[in-house]
């Protein structure tokens, strides 16, 4: 009798503890799904309107290249958005503009953008750039810096160019973001970014 009694004890604190760990199993599913479906996506990108050289030629842009596709993602995903603007304009003219960018190259300097951005709610995050002496310029830099390198979320870079298409960027981005997912990039020129199909920088 005594033995049945125990067995029964046994039984009962066995299906108890049972319970309780399917409970809490199914809360961390629960809350890993509520994680998943409210993580989103956001286009962060670097553009300069005014004079840039277009095949050859010196052309205004009043939208930036960059901003173009970025809008376009923005339009295709339903995603959110956010622009690094230099606390500083760049020059628009763009002869100017380049001797600039190469000081500030040089100089590994980190220029100053305006307002910020909290990211936490963000995994995936595609980053537009033009490309300036071979890379992203150097407040795009400053702004991952800013940011954790970005830790934890999936990056997929895009760039646009004259002819050096994603340049030292993805290597320059691998080194900024170690803890991220840097996925391989792609480079758009800049000439042909108002035609571009985006799908193939939202699906890389
Ligand atoms: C300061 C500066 C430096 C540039 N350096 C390069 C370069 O190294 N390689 C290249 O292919 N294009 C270069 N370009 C051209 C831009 O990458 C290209 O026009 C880009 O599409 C501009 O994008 P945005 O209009 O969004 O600023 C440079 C343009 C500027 C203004």
């Amino acid at each position: 009798m005594r033995l049945l009694s125990t067995l029964i004890i046994a039984l009962c604190t066995l299906c108890s503890c049972t319970s309780k760990a399917q409970e809490a199993k199914t809360l961390r599913q629960a809350q890993g799904e509520l994680k998943t479906e409210t993580m989103k996506s956001i286009v962060i990108y670097f553009s300069r309107s005014g004079n840039n050289y277009v095949n050859g030629d010196i052309v205004n842009l009043p939208v930036g290249n960059t901003k173009v596709i970025a809008e376009k993602i923005q339009k295709q995903t339903g995603c959110d958005a956010f622009e690094i603007v230099p606390e500083k304009e760049y020059p628009a003219d763009y002869g100017k503009c380049t001797e600039v960018a190469q000081e500030e190259l040089n100089q590994n300097a980190r220029p100053a953008y305006k307002g910020n951005i909290d990211l936490s709610q963000y995994d995936t995050i595609y980053l537009g750039y033009p490309i300036w002496w071979g890379t992203f310029p150097m407040c795009v830099f400053k702004f991952i810096e800013d940011h954790d390198g970005f830790a934890g979320k999936t990056v997929l870079p895009y760039s646009t160019h004259e002819g050096s298409g994603l340049g030292n960027s993805i290597s320059d981005l691998k080194e900024l973001c170690p803890k991220a997912t840097v996925k391989k990039g792609v480079g758009i020129k800049g000439s042909t970014a108002k035609t571009a199909d985006v799908s193939k920088v939202i699906n890389q």
